[in-house]
């Protein structure tokens, strides 16, 4: 049995590790492939693969069809729009994620980004503080839940909105649930995005939603780039000199981003919400944990696609 761990963005060493130690207790082959540069490398080392761990890489059609022996692909993290699951169905492949395992990570990071840009990006000009402001969270999962305990750390009013969720569920966590997404973005002047990408969600966060927000708002996307409108963003910003946006996932227009909206803008280099230790050592051991269980006793709790 050959677990192929596929990381074009490597874990750390630590939870490289602890997943060998999973993989080869329970007998199994570990094949490591990190920081691939063509898509033929990962077509060459999943053909012989039994299962797979893998992060945002991507896997699409072409990908599972030539892993001739995959019975299982379990991403290593929340989102799963990396991987063709229609495709992963129609070859028997199951697909798993490890929820909430990374989400303390994105957490923490959504508020490095947070606490940098009301700072005017430690430029040394005088800046504004968290304590008693008003904090949207969009979509209230995992991620979600660890921003708001972070968010009352410091003080902060926080608001959620969730289509999936009673307002019960989030009130008894000592958060404000509001009934639309419209309200959420009218009340807050601080938004954290958190919702995953789909067809409902690709391009949902536009002009009309941002246009809602109270005065100096700030946006803060440790989400996914597809969700956000990019070009009306352009637009609000050009329009609104008081909102900042800054992001962890770089947009396909950071160029434009950067030139225009200097001191207002910032994006990571490159996704690293859930680039921690941690946050590896979680994700990866539980995938492994994951495969082997599966494989072993059919367990597919966390199967995210259909059989
Ligand atoms: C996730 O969906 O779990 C996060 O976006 C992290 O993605 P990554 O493993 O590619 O860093």
């Amino acid at each position: 049995m050959k677990v192929l761990v596929a990381t074009d963005k490597p874990f750390a060493a630590e939870a490289v590790s602890g997943i060998r130690e999973v993989i080869e207790k329970a007998g199994y082959e570990l094949a490591l492939l990190e920081k691939y540069s063509t898509k033929q490398e990962l077509l060459d080392a999943v053909a012989s693969a039994d299962a797979a761990i893998i992060r945002s890489d991507i896997f699409d059609k072409e990908v599972l069809e030539a892993g001739k022996n995959l019975k299982i692909v379990v991403r290593a993290g929340a989102g799963f729009d990396n991987i063709d699951l229609d495709a992963a169905t129609a070859n028997n492949i199951c697909v798993m994620n490890t929820p909430g395992q990374n989400a303390n990570a994105v957490a923490e990071l959504a508020f490095g980004l947070v606490v940098y840009a009301i700072r005017n990006f430690y430029n040394g000009t005088s800046g504004t503080e968290l304590l008693g402001k008003k904090l949207g969270i969009h979509a209230y999962g995992n991620v979600g839940r660890n921003v708001a305990r972070v968010a009352k750390g410091f003080g902060m009013e926080v608001y959620a909105f969730d289509p999936f969720l009673s307002a019960e569920q989030i009130e008894k966590e000592g958060v404000k649930a509001v009934a639309t997404v419209e309200e959420l973005y009218s009340t807050c002047q601080y938004v954290s995005l958190h919702i995953p990408a789909t067809a409902e969600t690709k391009n949902s966060i536009n002009y009309a939603l941002l246009s809602r927000m109270p005065k100096n708002a700030l946006l803060i996307n440790t989400a996914r780039k597809e969700v956000i409108n990019e070009a009306e963003v352009v637009k609000l910003m050009e329009e609104r000199k008081d909102f900042k946006y800054v992001t962890d996932i770089m947009p396909g227009n950071h160029a434009e981003m950067a030139e225009k909206f200097a001191g207002r803008y910032f994006s990571t280099p490159k996704k690293m919400g859930a680039q921690t230790a941690e946050a590896n050592t979680n994700a990866g051991i539980a995938a492994a944990n994951q495969i082997v269980d599966f494989i072993q006793n059919g367990n597919e709790r966390f199967r995210v696609n259909k059989k």
